[in-house]
């Protein structure tokens, strides 16, 4: 998607987006072309069921009086009313609606929106931001998609006086989209094509935006005594990665915050084997990492003025002949045992390592762990919100403040002594699965806390919003890349000197 910020004079041609308030108030554009047509606009805004509530949408096509091929009228409801989040989705209506005139480019008029709160320019690039979200589709292997089901937008332009505030407005936005972009592309491949290597090469890419990369092979995991992970990785043929990725924005001296993801490439459940009915699913097991590493792009991209380490371990969850086994002790790198009691919990053994090696190494102030941990996050949240868990207070209304900013909601879970009880074993030092089903969101988050070393920790379980079954707001079904933003956010309003 090609976005532009020019001065408010409209070209004329093609379609233009015009804004329109609760109660059909005409916006000063658009009241300025209603009287160029004589009226036509305003009799197209009251003839149907168009009110001007927000996101509704009426095209008023071939207007006499205007050399335009089609006008746009957006609604915006209450002008006041319209925060980041309500002119994102306004974007995003533009964009659909701009899809269905089957219109290459359009010319969006950001007027004064009415009086609203945000001055124009910058609602201009929170508009172009929505429009640019919701523009984007996995479409690369619909090789027979005839073009008529292609949508056909490539270019948005946003008329505003002040193009240049907007354009600067717009450069952190589109670096942000990038990065949510970047992680929709690697959570929606399917598991032969994004493994630990390939998920490895992806991360690699993140050099040229000036991250420090750094790859660990299967070698220097077991020489840092990674069993945790290590045992997750020996029953399939693809070899474990786990990567660093650093950005040093802030002073020198600064203790970096740490970002860990789960990047299981594809969860079988290993010996513990899944049901076949929608094991598919299971190639967005790594959307925690995918979370990570589109953060790291975003951060990057705009330049983030913090330090922060991101770490994802990358391996594949299958059960071939060296698969390990239910009931299998394994070291992990904290010097901790486990018995492996169900291989399909497996995302908690690659957090294991993954995390006692990021404190370890990089002393962070804290650390923000992201998985798709648990069906039974799903059960207790549905697909509406992000399960969480933190050791410290600050850190989790940091955590929730910035996850409302950006419309992706967290709901805090409790952590605890007892819960804790449940994950001891006669065995080993612990198991890596609680007593009962009960719970099982709760007992995935206190066997992570085992391995934080104290340190300031969240985690995350996102297994029920990383993936959409139904279109939404801001983006089309598919991989949502929950977590890119809210991290991005995070950063911003907490770390950036
Ligand atoms: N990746 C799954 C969790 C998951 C389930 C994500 C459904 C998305 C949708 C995880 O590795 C897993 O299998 N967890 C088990 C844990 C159990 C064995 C303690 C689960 O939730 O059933
Ligand atoms: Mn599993
Ligand atoms: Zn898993």
């Amino acid at each position: 998607m090609k976005i532009t910020f020019a001065e408010a004079k409209p070209s004329g041609k093609g379609l233009l987006a015009v804004f329109v308030s609760a109660g059909r108030k005409l916006g000063t554009t658009a009241a300025a072309l209603d009287r160029r047509t004589k009226g036509a606009l305003a009799r197209a805004a009251a003839g149907g069921s168009f009110s001007g509530k927000h996101g509704e949408t009426v095209a008023v096509v071939a207007p006499a009086g205007l050399e335009a091929a089609t006008v746009l009228l957006v609604g915006i409801g209450e002008a006041k009313a319209l925060d980041a989040l309500k002119l994102e989705a306004l974007g995003a209506r533009i964009c659909l609606a701009a899809n269905a005139q089957r219109a290459a480019a359009v010319e969006v008029m950001v007027d004064e929106l009415l009086g609203a709160k945000t001055p124009a320019a910058e609602a201009a690039a929170e508009i172009a931001f929505g429009l640019r979200l919701r523009s984007y589709r996995f479409d690369k292997y619909l090789t027979r998609e005839t073009a008529d089901k292609k949508p056909t937008l490539a270019a948005a332009t946003f008329r505003v006086a002040g193009a240049a505030t907007a354009r600067r407005a717009w450069a952190p936005l589109a670096a942000i989209a990038d990065g949510v972009d970047f992680t929709r592309d690697i959570v929606s491949e399917p598991a032969n094509v994004i493994y630990p290597g390939s998920l490895a090469d992806a991360c690699r890419k993140l050099a040229k935006l000036g991250v420090k990369v750094e790859v660990l092979g299967e070698k220097r995991m077991r020489e840092l005594g990674m069993g945790a992970i290590l045992g997750v990785a020996q029953g399939s043929v693809r070899e474990p990665k786990l990567v660093v990725m650093r950005w040093n924005g802030g002073r020198a001296s600064d203790k970096p915050l740490a970002l860990v993801g789960k990047g299981v490439t594809f969860d079988t459940g290993g010996i513990s084997i899944k049901p076949a009915a929608g094991m598919e699913d299971m190639k967005w097991d790594m959307a925690g990492a995918g979370a990570v590493i589109g953060a790291m792009h975003a951060l990057a991209g705009r330049k983030a003025r913090a330090n922060i380490v991101g770490v994802v371990g990358l391996v594949e969850n299958m059960p071939d002949g060296n698969a390990q086994r239910p009931g299998d002790i394994v070291r992990s790198m904290s010097g901790q045992t486990i018995e492996v009691l169900n291989t399909d919990a497996e995302g908690r053994l690659v957090l294991a390592d993954a995390i006692w090696y990021t404190q370890d190494r990089f002393k962070p102030t804290a650390i923000v762990d992201l998985a798709t941990l648990t069906g039974a996050i799903l059960v207790a949240l549905g697909r509406e919100m992000a399960g969480f868990y933190a050791t410290d207070d600050a850190l989790a209304g940091q955590l929730d403040a910035a996850a409302k900013a950006v419309g992706e909601p967290l709901w805090r879970m409790p952590l605890g002594e007892a819960y804790d009880r449940q994950i001891d074993s006669p065995a080993a030092d612990m198991k890596n699965i609680g007593g009962g089903r009960w719970g099982g969101s709760i007992t995935g988050a206190q066997f992570i806390k085992r391995f934080t070393n104290d340190v300031k920790w969240a985690h995350l379980d996102i297994a029920g919003v990383v993936w959409a079954e139904k279109d939404k707001p801001l983006m089309e079904k598919g991989a949502t890349a929950y977590g890119v933003r809210l991290l991005d956010r995070f950063v911003a309003d907490n770390y950036e000197r």
